[in-house]
């Protein structure tokens, strides 16, 4: 944090004061802060209280230009090492989201090529409305990134998400940001694979299964938080992706092999978080099959294992990734996955386990390495989960 420029963004919601203490935690901490301002966040607390905690002038106005020799809005674009919006109104982040710059706030939002942080702050109904899902949708591809505000009693009397993150867990997450960006994954390539496949019977039916995506998307965007070219191949189109990450759309086993074999050659690191059918159906009907008889059978054939071929051809310099979906003799069944598929690690996850597997935003896995060594994780959100196993790809990877 240490003579880091921030340029904290401040618009009109009751979490302002928030915002107040978040100046003098940063300028605690040895970042050189500046704030800016809505004119409807002065509403509630006046400018003088953030010059006097940033030692520094408060931004209001466009059109007040206090030194003639710059342009106060791009001046401060520039310099700033790091913006982060807080609170974040709802007509802040639709003003973002749609390129909208008329004021000082919005305006310098649109001039900075500096990382943007983003702590909503709103009404539960507000931020669960589809209009301002959207528009987080839209900033979440555009590479901002987000303090996820919090579950609690709001300033309307109501209790839900909505509150803004405490100023303490902001400074820990931009901490973070700082150290992150100094990481040793800088430019290397890592694949992803993510989402369960689809093997279609006919062209109305397919056989998939309950992966919704969220493990492998979270491991994609922490990479690619630390500074990795990421190339994510997955067959969930719901889940927002951040531009930064180049996006592979899949739907069959098969067309995930091709994808990744293509790119085989080209990665540093492989993490196969994907739930690919181990069938599939021998023939697919060109029409839509009719019911016959009582019973159904369909015959199907083994698809190729992607991560057994990635692990088994991998040079010194590749690290291979997989994951193990297992329902009981978790351990046996990674350790047995790590010696066939030449993996350098095993994740396993005990998918019957409560909170773990499929669908959920948290996990409970184990990691299984090739040397033999183990590490037990206990439930945690997924984007934590994902951060751990980035830890040790640095290590895998010989950047620690
Ligand atoms: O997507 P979520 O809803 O967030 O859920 C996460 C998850 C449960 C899908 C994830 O944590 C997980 O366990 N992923 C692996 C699921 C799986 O298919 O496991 P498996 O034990 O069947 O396969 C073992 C490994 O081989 C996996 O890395 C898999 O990607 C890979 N594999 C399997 C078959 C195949 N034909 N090719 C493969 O590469």
């Amino acid at each position: 944090m240490q003579g880091k420029n921030i340029l904290l963004a401040v618009s009109g919601g009751i979490a302002v004061y928030k915002a107040v203490s978040l100046t003098s935690k940063l300028t605690q901490a040895g970042a050189n802060v500046k704030v800016m301002m809505t004119p409807h966040s002065t509403e509630f607390v006046p400018p003088l209280s953030f010059q006097v905690l940033s030692r520094n002038d408060v931004y209001t106005d466009t059109f007040v230009e206090k030194n003639a020799s710059v342009v106060a809005h791009i001046d401060l674009a520039d310099w700033a090492d790091l913006v982060i919006v807080a609170p974040a109104t709802a007509n802040l982040i639709a003003k973002m989201a749609n390129g909208i710059a008329d004021d000082m706030v919005s305006t310098t939002l649109l001039a900075t090529e500096a990382p943007i942080w983003l702590a909503p702050a709103m009404n539960v109904h507000m931020i669960n409305h589809p209009a301002v899902k959207r528009n987080l949708d839209q900033l979440y591809k555009d590479g901002v990134r987000f303090i996820e505000p919090e579950e609690g009693y709001l300033a309307c009397g109501y209790i839900g998400r909505g509150r803004l993150e405490e100023p303490e867990k902001i400074i820990a997450r931009i901490r973070e940001h700082f150290e992150q960006e100094s990481s040793r994954l800088l430019g290397k390539k890592v694949l992803v694979t993510a989402g369960g496949t689809r093997e279609n019977l006919d062209p109305v039916r397919y056989l998939t299964n309950r992966s919704s995506g969220k493990m492998g998307s979270r491991i994609a965007e922490e990479a690619m938080l630390r500074g990795a070219l990421v190339t994510l191949v997955t067959t969930i189109r719901e889940l927002p992706v951040n531009e930064k990450i180049d996006v592979r759309y899949v739907d069959s086993a098969d067309e995930m092999y091709q994808v990744v074999i293509a790119e085989q050659k080209k990665q540093d690191a492989f993490i196969m978080a994907a739930a690919v059918a181990d069938y599939t159906p021998i023939e697919v009907s060109e029409h839509k099959i009719k019911k016959q008889g009582d019973e159904f059978v369909v015959k199907m054939k083994r698809t190729k294992d992607i991560l057994a071929e990635v692990g088994q051809t991998k040079t010194n310099e590749q690290v291979v990734i997989g994951f193990a979906a297992e329902t009981r003799d978790v351990e046996a069944g990674a350790k047995q996955k790590l010696a066939t598929k030449k993996a350098d690690l095993i994740v396993a996850n005990n998918v019957l386990t409560e909170g773990a597997g499929f669908g959920t935003d948290t996990n409970v896995v184990t990691f299984y390495f090739a040397n033999g060594k183990q590490m037990e994780l206990p439930l945690q959100d997924k984007r934590d989960v994902a951060k751990k196993l980035i830890d040790e790809i640095e290590t895998l990877l010989g950047l620690n």
